[in-house]
């Protein structure tokens, strides 16, 4: 049997799952690790715990299925976008990865917007500079950890860290790269101006791939260490969010999805670069030769509720059973809104002083309510960023939602009563590493094109439709949810600048 690999290098695990050639899952491997916040609104990660992650999924998925190396025909890849991986001129990691969610480069963002100009960043890097993205952490270690900063010789994203340790070489491709803030997005390739104006050596960069591109094969050395076949090509696949875009079939104009994971996001298909001046919501390309992708992303959706269940109530329930007594909570959790903003928050309020909050807690409140809030505050933010795709004219016909939260009934219909449209999820729970696969495939040549290898997944669709008395709810809620937020953005920076 021939089979591809896809590999998803996630913020909470690292998932393997291997797919038969018409793309039915045919093992899974899962293997976890923390999310190191060392400082209020700091998020860290060490690359190194990825690499046995992918090791130990690898190897897990090949002994569930009884797969063979020599099986493999090809390998894709997709990741946590703009974590930034520093390694010295003999690939030692120098420090810990600084994620996507991590808001310490305020300054270096100001710093960058200083250099280029705010519409000459928009316009190149087709977004403004933010905390979140690669090129401010980047200035962050130059100022703060100049020995550090003096030691780098390369820098990658966490999935091209994995690459590199499974080809030996150095390579990136479009979607991904999109999120460093160093790269032409409309033009897709690295902007020399931008390197210039922030003075960062363009040797450290990886070298620039479309997705469905083989970028190398399997050394001898990593086939030792991951237990797979050498000389397996790598295709270069896409980051998380372009990854699970393919995996859900968002490859055409009109079509859109909501994923849950770690972070939330609400993406759609462009066939050009369609960029909000405000940069309220992110264009990058999608992994689609010659497409772009338009994307909010809230920081803390599915870590919302992570947060909630392991931090505040230590493991008592498990997600099924918080799901039940969500259920048991009515629309609107008795008159409780959250606001999940536990690191700060990207689209579309770009706030990295903001921080989470429950608004109208009550004596009557019960555990089910607190959780139902949560999984609707989640929902909220990602309105916000739906009602600044409407601003922009950007409509769609379709809206799946994947991601862990997409397993749960409950929140697809909240979304669905949201965003007052229905909502399809598929019965594949890894979208993200389907695309990655889909993106191999392509690669290698087993499909022609994105399109025909996405015509042959099965994709099952559940769907959830809107009632007209939860939208109606929902709508007079969001009101609230904007207006409050307004009402207290000046008094999260001066809680930050509180110290005990
Ligand atoms: C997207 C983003 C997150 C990460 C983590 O801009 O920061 O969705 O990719 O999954």
């Amino acid at each position: 049997m021939e089979y591809f690999l896809g590999i998803d290098i996630g913020t909470s695990n690292t998932k393997a799952v291997i797919f038969d050639r018409a793309f039915h899952v045919a093992a899974k491997g899962n293997s976890s690790y923390a999310l190191d916040q060392p400082r209020n609104g700091w998020a860290e990660q060490n690359p190194l715990e990825w690499k046995k992650a992918a090791k130990n999924a690898i190897s897990q998925a090949m002994r569930e299925g009884k797969i063979d190396a020599s099986d493999f025909i090809g390998i894709g890849m997709s990741g946590q976008m703009h974590g930034l991986v520093m390694l010295d001129a003999e690939n030692n990691v120098l420090r810990p990865a600084v994620l996507w969610c991590d808001q310490r480069s305020v300054a270096e963002c100001e710093e960058m917007t200083e250099r280029i100009g705010k519409n000459a960043l928009i316009a190149t890097t087709a977004n403004p500079a933010l905390p979140g993205f690669t090129a401010s952490k980047i200035l962050w270690v130059r100022k703060n950890e100049p020995a550090i900063y003096a030691r780098c010789s390369h820098i990658l994203l966490p999935k091209d860290y994995l690459r590199l340790l499974l080809t030996n070489r150095y390579d990136t491709e479009v979607s991904d790269a999109s999120g460093m803030q160093l790269l032409d997005v409309p033009a897709r390739q690295w902007s020399a101006e931008i390197l210039e104006r922030l003075e960062i050596c363009p040797e450290w960069l990886p070298k620039l791939h479309e997705s469905v591109a083989i970028t190398g094969y399997v050394t001898a050395e990593a086939a030792r260490y991951f237990g797979l076949a050498e000389g397996t090509p790598v295709v270069g696949g896409a980051g998380d969010n372009a990854a699970a875009a393919i995996g859900t079939g968002t490859i055409k104009a009109g079509r859109a999805f909501t994923t849950i994971g770690t972070s939330g996001v609400l993406l759609t298909h462009t066939d050009a670069p369609r960029i909000d001046k405000e940069g309220r919501v992110h264009t990058f390309c999608h992994a689609v030769p010659n497409a772009w992708i338009t994307m909010g992303c809230t920081l803390s959706a599915g870590e919302s509720l992570r947060w909630f269940l392991t931090k505040v109530l230590k493991g008592e329930i498990s997600v099924s059973q918080a799901m039940r007594e969500a259920e048991a909570s009515p629309c609107g959790a008795n008159r409780l809104l959250y606001f999940p903003y536990l690191m700060g928050e990207r689209s579309p309020i770009l706030d990295s002083y903001a921080r989470g909050m429950f608004f109208g807690l009550s004596g009557i409140h019960t555990r089910g309510d607190v959780i139902r809030s949560i999984l609707e505050g989640v929902s909220y933010s990602l309105k916000d960023c739906h009602a600044v795709f409407e601003h922009m004219g950007i409509a769609f016909s379709s809206m799946k939602v994947c991601g862990g939260g997409a397993g749960s009934k409950l929140w697809r219909s909240i979304l669905a009563n949201m965003y007052n449209c229905k909502v399809l999820a598929d019965d594949y729970a890894e979208n993200g590493a389907l695309g990655a696969a889909i993106l191999a495939a392509v690669g290698v040549g087993a499909y022609s094109s994105i399109d025909q290898a996405c015509s042959c997944v099965g994709f099952a669709d559940a769907m959830e439709q809107p009632n007209s008395r939860d939208v109606a709810y929902y709508q007079k809620g969001y009101g609230l949810y904007q207006k409050i937020y307004q009402d207290v953005k000046e008094d999260y920076r001066i809680l930050s600048e509180m110290t005990s």
